[in-house]
């Protein structure tokens, strides 16, 4: 595709939930993203049960197929065998940038990126009162932000994209069970993103939300769980594809591409996940 030199286009999914069992699950989707994107967004769930194992598949997928620079965060789901820093390092050496408070730049465009965390949204949002444990809870979504913040502070590029797993508003988490929003993500999360010029966020995690809002400043907020994009947009392959123009004025933002783009529907992508990623209602994805 002939594209100029002042546009970078991004690829963006979550929540792909890999398994031991997922050997070139995701490949077909994988091509074609490296076909059509410069950089590729993975926010968090990457793996089904956080272990190493499930790491390596996704590892040996990713560096088989996908030619592009990968930056990514984790989600719940990575951590809940508690071999995080083996995880980290295996898909570091596969070439995956995972944030956690940290940045990435490519041609112009910076991505900060944490997990994110829980608590939920607006006058529900849980306060840091009472019990120590409720205060250590709160203080994990409070750290987060300030993580976050601090990465976006770093970033000098016309650009900034945010990758979280949780969600920072509750437009995008809508379509899931009501009782279950507050473990889907926080408020808190959007405070830093409104104090900087933030182009686009990118989460996951809820795997029937909605796939597009945007923050109390109007920054756009796209839900990129695979589950989301399966179900919102059938005829296309599950990815969210944007360009950003990086010699304009940021204030253009991102322009999802994918919808005038002519998707052909590969025998191959039909109805795949890593693996049928298992719906954790009614506890959290
Ligand atoms: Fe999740
Ligand atoms: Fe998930």
């Amino acid at each position: 595709m002939a594209m100029g030199p002042d546009v970078v286009r991004i690829a963006a999914v979550s929540d792909i939930h890999y398994a031991k069992d997922s050997h070139g699950a995701l490949q077909p989707l994988f091509a074609q993203i490296t076909e059509s994107a410069d950089v590729l967004i993975l926010a968090g769930d990457l793996t089904d049960y956080g272990l190493a194992e499930e790491a390596k598949v996704l590892a040996r997928d990713l560096t088989t197929t996908v030619k592009i620079p990968v930056v990514a965060v984790l989600g719940n789901h990575d951590y809940e065998s508690g071999q995080v820093a083996e995880l980290v390092k295996i898909l570091a050496d596969a070439g995956v940038r995972i944030l956690d408070g940290d940045t990435f730049e490519t041609r112009g465009v910076g991505f900060a990126g944490v997990r994110g965390f829980c608590g939920g949204f607006g006058r529900g949002a849980l306060g840091a009162w009472g019990e120590p444990i409720i205060k250590q809870f709160v203080h994990e979504a409070v750290n987060e932000a300030l993580k976050l913040e601090s990465a976006l502070a770093r970033l000098r590029t016309d650009h900034r994209i945010a990758i979280l797993h949780y969600a920072p508003i509750r437009d995008t988490v809508e379509g899931e069970s009501p009782e279950i929003f507050p473990f889907l993500g926080s408020s808190r999360l959007e405070e830093p993103l409104s104090r900087f010029d933030v182009t686009a966020i990118f989460h996951g995690h809820a795997h029937k939300g909605k796939p597009e809002g945007a923050t109390s400043k109007g920054i756009p907020v796209y839900n990129v769980a695979y589950q989301v994009l399966k179900a919102c947009y059938p005829d296309r392959p599950a990815f969210r594809l944007f360009e950003l123009r990086t010699t304009v004025s940021h204030t253009d933002g991102v322009t999802p591409i994918a919808d005038r783009r002519h998707w052909g529907r590969r025998s191959t992508d039909r109805g795949s996940a890593a693996q049928q990623p298992q719906e954790e209602n009614p506890s959290p994805s």
